[in-house]
């Protein structure tokens, strides 16, 4: 998850933020009838999606590439101006039902890391790495010292 200074609004935001780069990079599904288009005109055809090329959509989240976790909040919601514009969890029938689950313990995770150390990166933020079917960061160097809290 990226996390910048000045940011987050909120863990979710920037979680989903981070999600850009969504760690699944391909849904495909076979069709159940003939979709009566280009892509799929047969029943049994596989389609597929791309989240990472989907959340790259420059008409869809402006400036896509710029880390900015406020154009999920109102009066910008960027996801869901449009259907299926977030699909880092999937969608329709078969969406991911444990996003929230996902989400909550990421954010338990970060709100105990953030509460207890000082982080900082000391490469680059890394690029994706595609070579496995879970997308995962390349290695990058990140340091961290345990915060003095207040008695
Ligand atoms: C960051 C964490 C997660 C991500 C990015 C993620 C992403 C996804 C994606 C992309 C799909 C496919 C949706 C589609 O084909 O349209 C999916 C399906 C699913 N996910 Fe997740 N998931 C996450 C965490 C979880 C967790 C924590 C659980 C359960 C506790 C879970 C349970 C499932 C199940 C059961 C399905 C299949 C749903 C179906 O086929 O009807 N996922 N997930």
């Amino acid at each position: 998850m990226r996390v910048r200074a000045g940011y987050p609004p909120s863990l979710t935001t920037a979680g989903k933020e981070s999600d850009v780069t969504p760690v699944i990079c391909i849904l495909t599904t076979t069709t159940p009838l003939p979709l009566h288009c280009c892509c799929a005109p047969f029943q049994g055809d596989i389609v597929a999606a791309s989240p990472n090329f989907s959340h790259m959509l420059p008409h869809v989240f402006s400036e896509p590439d710029r880390y900015d976790p406020a154009r999920y909040l109102p009066p910008r919601e960027e996801d869901k101006t449009k259907p299926f514009s977030f699909i880092g969890f999937g969608g329709g029938r078969h969406a991911c039902i444990g996003q929230n689950f996902a989400y909550l313990q990421i954010k338990s995770i970060w709100s105990v890391m953030l509460r207890e150390f000082e982080f900082e990166m000391l490469d680059p933020v890394p690029e994706p790495d595609y070579d496995s079917m879970v997308i995962g960061p390349k290695p990058a160097r990140v340091r961290y010292t345990r915060r003095k809290l207040a008695a």
